[in-house]
């Protein structure tokens, strides 16, 4: 059928055709939000979930219910290398700049931009921010992260509350920060809640973000919710094919629609590759059929594995090929390191540098102790794919 009417988008934090499974996040994000504005608590969300599920989707959307409820707000998204306080300092100039600019705040602005000028100049691998102010040392800069940010928070946070209006920064990627660094930005978020100022935090990862521990822990749990978020289940997966369809006036046969959810297990990434490739390659022109599907399984299988697994692996040395290839043969959930290590032919302090690697760069995370999981669902499948063979011994 016609691709340029076809509804489907797969790829990364792109909007779906129809958002589904996922009202009571979004609900409650929107709940909070008003509540938090009014100088009530309210509790905001640390999303988690395994690659291609729609945390990113559900950030946006939280921006969306943010734009709409009257607040300014930020996404940030932190990279490999696990640095959040440049990035914040990014998001908190910007932020004010915005508000200056719509608000027109005058010196209260030039105030909170002197105290991110000293936090800025206080961080060792500080961005070079163009922030045309005096510096206002004292709430920022003692080189604390914790008691800065919440210096930065608080700062930030009044002169939102003077205005009428709210902050929400959204982070994205949070797994990559380094446990002390999320712990600093818990604490810091949690002194501006405590005096009731509109500004919060939405933030996703992947499963390892929930590993915040001790006095964070009790912090975060006060301010945040952890949804975590995965697959569609039937329902909501079958919504997520028709309704986009039916838009176009187009139907899904049943037995069309059956085999799609067997195939993509309702994974959202999955749906909408497999529900673009039907479409696609079906002569329609009313309906999907299961003979379309058929023919489009092969085309999106080669379409996630040169786009959706390869960019999400990225560069993989032998030695962790053949350690993710000893994974997925020993099943797709959580496996023990020594059991891929010893169908390796090896002991698992030999590997150990190699599941290391595979941990940092989010690969894999480690659900509990000696164990070790693929972040990307179905990944398994794409390892035996990609090398039939399970190597004797890494090189
Ligand atoms: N609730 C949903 N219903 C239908 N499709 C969805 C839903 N959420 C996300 N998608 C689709 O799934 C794909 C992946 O979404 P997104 O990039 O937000 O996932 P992610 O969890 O952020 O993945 P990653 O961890 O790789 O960044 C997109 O193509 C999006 O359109
Ligand atoms: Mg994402």
């Amino acid at each position: 059928m016609d691709p340029v009417r076809n509804p489907y988008s797969p790829g990364a934090g792109t909007r779906p055709p129809a958002l589904v499974g996922r009202d009571r996040e979004i609900d409650a994000m929107d709940v909070a939000l008003q509540r938090l504005l009014l100088g009530r608590d309210g509790r905001s969300q640390l999303l988690t979930g395994l690659r291609g599920v729609g945390k990113t989707v559900m950030l946006n959307e939280f921006e969306q219910c943010a734009g709409g409820r009257g607040y300014f707000h930020e996404h940030i998204e932190v990279g490999e290398d696990g640095k959040l306080a440049p990035r914040l300092a990014s998001g908190f100039r910007r932020v004010l700049l915005s508000m200056d600019a719509k608000r027109r705040i005058g010196e209260r602005i030039v105030r909170a931009l002197g105290v991110l000028k000293a936090f800025n100049l206080k961080l060792p691998d500080g961005p070079e921010l163009t922030i045309d102010v005096d510096v206002v040392l004292g709430p920022a800069d003692s080189g604390d992260l914790g008691t800065d940010l919440a210096g930065l928070f608080v700062e930030l946070g009044e002169v939102a509350r003077d205005h009428g209006t709210g902050v929400l920064l959204t982070i994205d990627e949070l797994h990559y920060v380094a446990q002390p660094t999320l712990e600093a930005l818990v604490m810091g978020l949690h002194r501006a809640s405590q005096l009731r100022l509109p500004i919060t935090i939405a933030g996703a990862g992947l499963p390892s973000l929930a590993t915040l521990t001790g006095e964070a822990k009790s912090y975060a749990e006060r301010m945040f919710t952890f949804p975590s978020i995965g697959s569609l289940d039937g329902d909501a997966a079958r919504e997520a094919l028709v309704v986009p369809a039916a838009d176009e006036g187009v139907a899904w046969e049943e037995r069309a629609l059956e085999r799609v959810l067997d195939v993509t297990r309702g994974f959202p990434y999955f749906l909408q590759e497999f529900g673009k490739q039907a479409w696609d390659v079906s002569d329609g022109p009313e309906a999907i059929t299961l003979d379309d599907v058929e023919r489009s399984i092969p085309v999106a299988t080669a379409e996630l594995d040169e786009g959706f697994f390869r960019v999400r692996s990225g560069r993989t040395s032998d030695p962790e090929r053949s350690y993710l290839r000893a994974m997925a043969e020993l099943g797709p959930g959580a496996v023990r390191s020594g059991e891929v290590a010893a169908l390796l032919g090896r002991s698992t302090t030999d590997l150990g540098f190699v599941r290391e690697g595979l941990l940092r760069r989010a690969l894999c995370y480690s659900p509990r102790w000696g164990e070790i999981e693929f972040t990307v669902p179905m990944f398994d499948e794409f390892m035996k794919r990609w090398i039939p063979e399970l190597p004797s011994a890494p090189g």
